[in-house]
């Protein structure tokens, strides 16, 4: 008979759940922290949501990013999964090759790069801001949260900025269309393969200071990247580097509007010319409701035990990052927004071999980007009722379809 204490276990991936996951998450971190489930696809996997789990299993080389050691490789139900060479990036391989085109893609892609990117981030920034700052409403989604990491991604690889444009509704197709007909994102994913393969042969014979250069130039001891897997890295530093930062810039001003005492408190620190609050409160913010939820599949190259649970090998492992971030056990009040917390170690950048490599751009994207809006919109505030707003109910990230806001 089912133990009556135990209360029933939540609705994963419903309608409420893409909303607000947080009470299925604290459900299961009590309950059952490494849980197997039927995911939307039908493909079964484990959730890992408690934060020492978490953190061990992102670290942990017995669970391989790469598909072919799916118990069923190619029914994983990862979108793409069959389009060949694309697939050969970063985030689905292992050592020893994840090594060596880490190691390639870090010395074109440094902090200092991106440091130097500034002035352009802010002038992109700005120029946004400008298009609708007069009109006193916005959705900051679409006019600003959407176009903003695209427009620096293109600008940092060096697509021409009459490219930019077609570049901007590929990448929109491909996140549009997440989740719904298939067609549609792989028409996309064909379109932006086939205009990096052909960038990347042009740059071969005119060098610049873009990335796509670099990434040509970059060698490690003779070894360079061949001209797919640069096709690949640049794919890659695409599609990780653009929902995530919509959705951190999205989810970010939403939590702030919907937390005024943490806003005003951002807000005097802004007008007071210091940037340690905002510095902080990006990583709260990442912590608090991050643009990802689960980091990137992971497979059991053999058997191994997580959290108590034995896992058998070729089962796929889903690592929580949401819910490893609201853990009582690591976190003082998880459920509280702090924008100066201390002790801040969240998981929104993932941990281990595969740390986000974007970070750098992604916290430059973060600050500007709120800064800017704080700065030049001070009355800033949701336009709607929250129960109105609709979330994107990906399974890998979580974030908004709009945020209509008023100032
Ligand atoms: C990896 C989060 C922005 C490029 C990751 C991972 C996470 C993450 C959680 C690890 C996934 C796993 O272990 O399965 C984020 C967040 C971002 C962000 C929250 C924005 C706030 C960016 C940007 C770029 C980028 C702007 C590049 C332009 C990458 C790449 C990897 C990665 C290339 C794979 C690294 C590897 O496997 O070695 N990111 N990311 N990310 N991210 Fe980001």
């Amino acid at each position: 008979m089912r133990d009556r204490s135990v209360p029933e276990p939540p609705e994963l991936f419903s309608w409420e759940f893409a909303t607000d996951p947080y009470p299925a998450y604290a459900w299961l971190r009590e309950h059952a922290p490494v849980h197997r489930t039927k995911l939307p696809s039908g493909v079964e996997a484990w959730l890992v949501t408690r934060y020492a789990d978490a953190r061990q299993a992102l670290a942990d080389q017995r669970l391989s990013k790469n598909p072919v050691h799916h118990a069923e490789p190619g029914k994983t139900g990862i979108p793409g999964e069959r389009s060949a060479g694309l697939m050969t990036h970063l985030l689905n391989i292992d050592p020893p090759d994840h090594t060596r085109l880490r190691r390639l893609v870090s010395k074109a892609f440094t902090p200092r790069r991106v440091a130097e990117f500034t002035p352009r981030v802010q002038e992109l920034t700005d120029h946004l801001i400008d298009g609708f700052a007069g009109r006193g409403e916005a959705d900051l989604i679409h006019e600003f949260a959407f176009p903003l990491p695209i427009y620096a991604i293109c600008e940092m690889l060096g697509v021409p900025r009459e490219d930019q444009d077609d570049f901007r509704d590929w990448a929109g197709m491909m996140i549009r269309h997440g989740g719904g007909p298939r067609g549609g994102v792989a028409r996309s994913v064909k379109k932006i393969r086939g205009y990096l393969a052909e960038l990347i042969h042009r740059k071969r014979n005119d060098l610049g200071d873009d990335l796509i250069s670099g990434l040509i130039r970059a060698s490690d001891h003779g070894d360079h990247l061949t001209e797919a897997e640069a096709t690949a890295m640049c794919f890659v530093l695409l599609f990780a580097g653009f929902e995530t930062t919509i959705n951190l810039l999205g989810n970010g001003a939403y939590a702030l509007m919907r937390n005024p005492d943490q806003l005003a408190r951002l807000k005097t620190s802004l007008a007071a010319g210091d940037s340690g609050l905002l510095e902080t409160g990006i990583e709260e913010l990442l912590r608090y409701d991050g643009p990802v939820e689960i980091a990137t599949w992971r497979y059991a190259t053999q058997a191994l035990t997580v959290g108590g649970r034995h896992i058998p090998a070729g089962d796929p492992v889903l690592v929580v990052l949401a819910a490893a971030d609201r853990d009582p056990a690591r976190f003082e009040e998880p459920d509280t927004l702090d924008l100066a917390r201390r002790d801040n170690q969240h998981l929104g950048y993932g941990h281990g071999i595969h740390y986000c490599l974007g970070a750098p751009l992604a916290r430059l994207e973060g600050q500007i980007g709120l800064r800017s809006l704080l700065t030049r919109l001070p009355d800033l505030q949701l336009a709607v009722d929250p129960s109105e707003l609709r979330w994107r109910g990906g399974l890998i990230m979580r974030g908004l379809r709009e945020l209509p806001v008023r100032f």
